[in-house]
């Protein structure tokens, strides 16, 4: 593996190994969206290299010519055992699991075994923006439950929205996004136990997008939703993508709770011929193999966070930030800086920093920007100086 740069080995910050230059050069969505002159802080994709074990994976499997459909459970056993050494949940039945084209689709093959055209799906807003786009695609109905204060599940708010959603007896689920994203929001256990309550109680069944699940400050545990007491009839969706930047490698996994075995088998066969084998391959190394990578990416995060609150104390001192639990994701409230509903519009303009716009995350988004924090420290001071620019 001689080709693979110093900067990329296990000690190193993976948020620090790669300049703006080089960067300049990904060809994805985050880099060609907007011209060259704006710094792009919006989808969530991270400015780092990939992983020593991931990369090795791919090309070894290009070496191979391994590149035909996937096959086996390799992904599923990795993810079992990166839950139970991180989050201490021994509870991961390979056999109830699925590999899915990616988090999304699964999502919605998740709401097409437990739920019918017209039926009621539940989310908490402000959410990630393709919730809404996905659901109305799937002719699903989406009924907004908005977030509580401190930006945590507001279980009165919740259970209002799961009784009006099963009346008449139609069906209906909860799409639960955990860690929440924009948020940052880490459920707790008594958190995530009182949803499951609820749910039994109205009968709604609960899919959980787990997807930021690897990334926590430091000091925080993720607690997956199925290992809560009364999440057994629940479905997960679990993926090394945000972890390890492998948006491009597509490939996910859907996991049943023991009541809800039987759904996940009537999952189409075709389904599972979505994923890139390569894919599942590049997930599997970077949930066997990528733990100390991913370690030093978090600690990255950890000074990135604290970074952003000095920076914006310093140039923006009106927007209120709470440094988050989860994701590499920070949700700006924006509303003291008189921009409008639309803040992250005068910062692209003005400042030609490239933020997702609030309003994009439905009800509860006005007046905000979400801030993608994995990159550099100098390009996110950098950011942060642009974005105090735009209102000079
Ligand atoms: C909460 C959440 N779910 C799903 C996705 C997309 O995942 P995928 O590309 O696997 O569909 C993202 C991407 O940022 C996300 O933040």
């Amino acid at each position: 593996m001689d080709s693979i740069p110093r900067e990329a080995s296990v000690e190193a910050n993976p948020l620090r190994c790669l300049t703006l230059g080089e960067l300049r050069r990904r060809t994805s969505m985050k880099w060609r969206t907007y011209p060259d002159d704006v710094l792009p802080l919006w989808v969530a994709e991270m400015d780092v290299p990939l992983a020593e074990p991931v990369v090795r994976a791919v090309t070894d499997a290009l070496a191979r010519g391994d590149t035909g459909y996937p096959a086996g459970t390799a992904y599923a056993e990795a993810l079992a055992e990166f839950a139970r050494e991180r989050w201490g949940w021994d509870g991961l039945a390979v056999e109830r699991t699925a590999i899915v084209p990616d988090v999304m689709l699964g999502v919605v093959e998740m709401l097409k075994l437990t739920t019918g055209p017209g039926d009621v799906v539940v989310v908490n807003c402000p959410v990630y923006p393709p919730f809404y786009q996905f659901l109305g695609n799937a002719d699903r109905k989406i009924v907004e439950a908005p977030l509580g204060p401190g930006h945590r599940i507001d279980v009165d708010t919740l259970e209002n929205a799961f009784r009006n959603a099963v009346a008449g007896g139609r069906r209906a689920a909860y799409l639960l996004c955990s860690p929440h994203n924009p948020t940052g929001t880490v459920h707790t256990a008594d958190e995530l136990a009182a949803v499951a309550a609820l749910a039994a109680r109205y009968g709604v069944r609960v899919v959980a997008d787990e997807i930021h699940a690897p990334v926590v400050a430091t000091g925080v545990t993720f607690v997956p939703y199925l290992s809560v007491p009364g999440a057994e009839s629940g479905l997960s969706l679990m993926s090394a993508s945000k972890g390890w930047n492998l948006a491009g490698l597509k490939a996910a996994l859907a996991l049943a709770g023991p009541a809800a075995a039987d759904d996940l088998a009537r999952l189409p066969e075709e389904v599972g011929h979505g994923p890139s084998h390569v894919g599942v391959l590049a997930h599997t190394a970077a949930l066997r193999d990528g733990g100390d990578w991913l370690d030093a990416l978090l600690a990255g995060l950890d000074e990135n966070r604290t970074l952003l609150g000095d920076l914006l104390a310093e140039r923006l001192p009106t927007v209120r930030y709470a440094p988050a639990r989860g994701t590499y994701l920070a949700w700006l409230d924006c509303r003291g800086l008189g921009l409008g509903d639309d803040p992250a519009a005068a910062f692209l303009e003005r400042g030609r920093v490239a933020l997702s716009p609030g309003t994009d995350f439905g009800t509860g988004g006005a007046g905000h920007a979400r801030l993608n924090l994995a990159t550099s420290p100098e390009v996110l001071t950098e950011a942060v100086h642009g974005m105090a620019a735009a209102l000079g």
